[in-house]
Order: structure tokens, then C-alpha cells, then sequence
């Protein structure tokens, strides 16, 4: 890759998705799921990963740190560290980024009076003073420091400028321009950041960045905005994740350069035939859906449904088409090996898939395939992606499916018998009664893993198209009644009741995981089969 420097025609991505958008509500990920989504950033070929907020736990640090060392390689993306204004936080930024081949300390703090006067109960020359002396302190360590004022966006312009220049005297080498609160407009935007970057001291030497959230719906645009303004850093996320109404979205801020480049004329490294892929891998580890009318990766974002339009498309694809799906890796490119194909094949179709699998774990997947392969016809990559995902990725299992049964019908009272392995290691068997198989499945096992949840979101999709086809199932749960905290789970198997029981399982695993499970065994003897009436 190479350095970040000041290219006129070259934006640099900046991906926060693993820390603005792990901030989501209910987008909390595994270790290895964040892992596999940074090898995926880097696939993608994003700039800089912003890996996470070492300070907020021992976790967080250790997850920062596992991202900086295994994909913070020397041609891979920089590896980045958030921070508040603080030596404690910067300590810990840095111990957790150290190892990656292209580090960076990301500190920020707020500038805007509301914030000063409420929030940090500081003044303004007490705030200037605090970033001189903190990116002086993150720069001693790092070469790469980042500074952003929070709340950019609705502090006072001169004031800005005034510690932007102090930042950059410090050793700044980006300087941020966060719209935190998603309150600025693209002309606003523009004219901030043209006056920013003519009256900062210094402000030709260091790369300026956009970060806009999009509680008015503009943060595509102001993104947008700012760039054509001067700025050559863009922070996004995949699908746009994040606090409230999200960040700006990666996808439409890389395919808006891409397709309008007389309009832009800047571009990114971004290997966009990566994006669908990436976007369906954020979307199944947080459980965060994409609305099916979202801009480039929603399902129906390339679909044409009126017949006037099927015509025009029939006669030529860009009479409704400003790009193509094949662009965004749409594509459903078939694995043409069935059930009589080989390993080695499956071997290197994973490979130029970007999976590295160790002998044992091919073997595994092998098996997988070959199940698969019973069952359908040709297997495309993206039913080997939901594969590997399903097979590798999924939390830590606590408890893990061991069988179904489920009888439905009509008319009748759908019943589902559910066998788990507990953490006690013991096998537990219950039936439920519900009133669909999905609803006696989830309260067969309910009934084994006894945790309080409340199913707050149930979607099914199939992965490919025909009768054959992979579901794909994906859940997100709320721990209790008045719970703000919710935990998504992803299922995949071409019987959608098994796809179903795995996406919970795996949701409540997480949940589990995170509230910490006592290692007691379920109730009950593990041969008793107790059926369990629906709840009127
Ligand atoms: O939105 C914001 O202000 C942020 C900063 C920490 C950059 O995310
Ligand atoms: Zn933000």
C-alpha cells in the first residue's frame, strides 16, 4: 500500500465500523467476529481501520490489540486506536496498537460550548491547552496521530481554527472535522472546511477528515461535501452503522466517487467488487438488517420491478442501470463443483474467496460442502460464505444445537423437540408447543438455556435463488423486559426451522457470553422431556 500523504485526487478510507458503528445499538461482536470483519476491511482495501476503543474495557484493548497484530501488516491498512484526551487513555491506545507494521492514535476532544460548559465543565483556554499537551503526548509514541474536535460541527468557527493550529503545532498529522450530532448541511459543511483549512497554521501539512453522522439523513452528502471542499480523509462505516442514525455510509460515499468521476474526480483504493460481500458480513455478526431500499447494498437495490422499467432494461441495462451489480460484487458467480467435487478444488475456491483455513478447519468445511452439496444442485460463493461464516464465526457456544425435530402442520399444534449440549457437557432435551415450528423451537430451547430474552427482531432471506436454495435467518434478542442492550445472531441451512434455531442459539450464546454465564447445568435431568404449552 501506499502512505498516506497529500495526493490531490486520492481519498483515504477511513472505516470505523468496529468502533462509530460497534457503537450501534445491539451491534456487540465476538472477538472473532471482529477479526474476520478486519480481514474483510482489508480485503476491501480500506485506508485505515479504526479497530475499536482500547480504554472502554480490558476487552476492547485485547480486541485492538489481536486486529493490530494480526492484520496490521506491512502492506496491509493502518491500524488506529481511539482516545479520549487523557495520558490513561493514550497509554492504553497505544499499548494496544503498538504492534501493527502502521500505527495510529486517534484523540479527540469536544469543542463546542455545549459540550465544553455541560460535559467537560472546561474552558476554552483549558481545552486548547489539554490538546496541545495530550497530541503532544500521543505523538512522542506514535508518528501517526489524529486529532478530531467533537461536536465540530456546532462549535464556534475561529475557536476551531485556534485549536486546530495548536493540534497541528503538537504533531497532529489528521486533523478530523466530526458533524457528531448530524446537525451540519453540505453547504454549511463545505464552507466550514474550506475556512478551516485556509486559516489553520499549518493546515497544508497535515490530511484533513470528514466524519458526519446522519440524523438529518445528510451525511452521505455532507461527506460528499467536505471532500469536494478540500478534505481527503472520509470516516465511514459499513451500512452505515452506528450511534443513533448511523455514520455515513462506506458503500455510497466509495460508489458515488466511482461513478460520477467527472463530478468528484477523486478516487479510493476500494476494490468495490468487495462491498456486497462486506455489507452481508456486518449485517449478519451485528444483526443490524439493511433496509432493502438502501443505496447499493440493500436487496432491492438493483432490482426492477415496474414493466416499463424491465422493458428498458431488456433493450439496454443502462436505461435504468448507473451501475452494474457485477461493480459491487453482486454477482453470482457458481462454484461449478457438486457433491462429486473434489477437496482441493473446495480448497482453492476458498482461497480466491480470501478464506485462509487451517488442514482441520478445511476439513470441517469440506464436510459442510459436501452436505450442502446433497442437497443442491451448484453451490455458489455466496452459500459458501454463509458456510464458513456459520461454521467459524459464530460466538462462543455455549450451548450448541444437537438436533431438531419439529412437527407442523395444519390443522395441528406445531411442536418442536430440541436437543442442546449445556457447558456441563450434558446433552438436554425439551419440547415445546407453539404457535408456529419457529415459536415451539425458540421455546423448546428457552426452556433448556432458562436466560430471559425477547425476540425483538426475526428476519428470513434465501441466500440464492431457486427452490433449493440456503436460508439464511437473523435475530436479534433484548436480555430482558426493560433491557436497552440487544444481541444479534445469524443462522444458515437450507431447512429455514434449523437456519432459525441456529441464528437464536447463537444470539442467546452472545447474550450469555457478554452477561457472563454461571457454569450450572439446566434445569432439569438431561434425559427428561418436558412439553412446554405456548403462552396464550
Ligand atoms: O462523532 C464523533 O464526534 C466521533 C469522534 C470520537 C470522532 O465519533
Ligand atoms: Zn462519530
Amino acid at each position: 500500500m501506499d502512505e498516506p500523504g497529500v495526493q490531490p485526487d486520492r481519498v483515504w478510507i477511513f472505516d470505523t465500523t468496529l468502533r462509530d458503528g460497534e457503537q450501534s445499538p445491539g451491534a456487540s461482536l465476538t472477538s472473532a467476529e471482529k477479526i474476520d470483519i478486519a480481514r474483510q476491511l482489508a480485503r476491501l482495501g480500506v485506508d485505515i481501520i479504526e479497530a475499536g476503543f482500547p480504554a472502554a474495557s480490558p476487552d476492547d484493548l485485547e480486541g485492538v490489540r489481536r486486529i493490530a497484530r494480526e492484520v496490521g501488516t506491512p502492506d496491509g491498512p493502518v491500524i488506529c486506536g481511539l482516545a479520549r484526551a487523557t495520558k490513561s487513555d493514550i497509554d492504553k491506545a497505544w499499548e494496544a496498537i503498538r504492534d501493527a507494521a502502521k500505527p495510529r492514535i486517534h484523540t479527540f476532544l469536544a469543542t463546542s460550548d455545549i459540550h465544553m460548559q455541560h460535559k467537560l465543565r472546561m474552558t476554552r483556554e483549558q481545552v486548547i491547552e489539554r490538546v496541545g499537551e495530550m497530541v503532544g503526548y500521543a505523538r512522542s509514541l506514535c508518528a501517526d496521530v489524529e486529532f478530531s474536535p467533537e461536536d465540530a460541527c456546532r462549535s464556534d468557527p475561529d475557536f476551531l481554527v485556534e485549536v486546530l493550529s495548536v493540534a497541528v503545532e503538537a504533531g497532529a498529522t489528521t486533523l478530523n472535522i466530526p458533524d457528531t450530532v448530524g446537525y451540519i448541511t453540505p453547504a454549511e459543511y463545505a464552507a466550514l472546511m474550506r475556512k478551516l483549512i485556509a486559516e489553520t497554521r499549518a493546515g497544508d501539512r497535515v490530511i484533513w477528515s470528514v466524519h458526519c453522522h446522519d440524523d438529518l439523513g445528510m451525511a452521505t452528502a455532507n461527506t460528499l461535501a467536505g471532500l469536494q471542499a478540500g478534505a481527503r480523509q472520509a470516516e465511514v462505516t459499513i451500512n452505515g452503522i452506528g450511534e443513533r442514525a448511523g455514520n455515513t455510509s462506506l458503500e455510497e460515499v466509495v460508489m458515488a466517487l466511482h461513478t460520477r468521476p467527472q463530478v468528484y474526480g477523486l478516487t479510493t483504493r476500494i476494490d468495490t467488487t468487495q462491498l456486497t460481500r462486506t455489507s452481508r458480513m456486518v449485517s449478519n455478526y451485528t444483526g443490524i438488517l439493511v433496509q432493502p431500499n438502501k443505496a447499493i447494498v440493500g436487496a432491492n437495490a438493483f432490482s426492477h420491478e415496474a414493466g416499463i422499467h424491465q422493458d428498458g432494461m431488456l433493450k439496454h441495462h443502462a436505461t435504468y442501470e448507473i451501475m452494474t451489480p457485477e461493480t459491487v460484487g453482486l454477482s453470482q458467480s457458481s462454484l461449478v463443483l457438486g457433491k462429486h467435487s473434489g477437496r482441493h478444488a473446495f480448497r482453492v475456491r476458498l482461497a480466491e474467496l480470501g478464506y485462509e483455513l487451517t488442514d482441520a478447519e478445511l476439513n470441517q468445511a469440506f464436510e459442510r460442502f459436501k452436505e450442502l452439496a446433497d442437497k443442491k444442485k451448484t453451490v455458489t460463493d455466496a452459500d459458501i460464505e454463509a458456510l464458513i461464516s456459520d461454521e467459524f464465526y459464530g460466538p462462543e457456544e455455549i450451548f450448541t444445537l444437537q438436533g431438531i425435530q419439529v412437527a407442523c402442520g395444519q390443522p395441528g399444534m406445531p411442536t418442536a423437540t430440541i436437543k442442546l449440549r449445556g457447558p456441563d457437557g450434558r446433552e438436554h432435551i425439551r419440547a415445546a408447543i407453539g404457535t408456529g415450528p419457529v415459536d415451539a423451537t425458540y421455546q423448546a430451547i428457552d426452556a433448556i438455556v432458562a436466560a430471559p430474552a425477547t425476540l425483538v427482531e426475526y428476519r428470513v432471506s434465501a441466500i440464492t435463488e431457486g427452490i433449493d436454495a440456503l436460508g439464511e435467518v437473523t435475530v436479534r434478542i433484548r436480555r430482558d423486559e426493560n433491557g436497552k442492550r440487544t444481541f444479534g445472531g445469524h443462522g444458515a441451512d437450507t431447512d429455514i426451522i434449523v437456519a432459525s434455531a441456529k441464528a437464536y442459539l447463537a444470539a442467546l450464546n452472545k447474550m450469555l457470553a457478554y452477561t457472563g454465564y454461571q457454569d450450572r447445568a439446566p434445569e432439569g435431568d438431561a434425559a427428561t422431556v418436558e412439553v412446554k404449552a405456548p403462552v396464550a
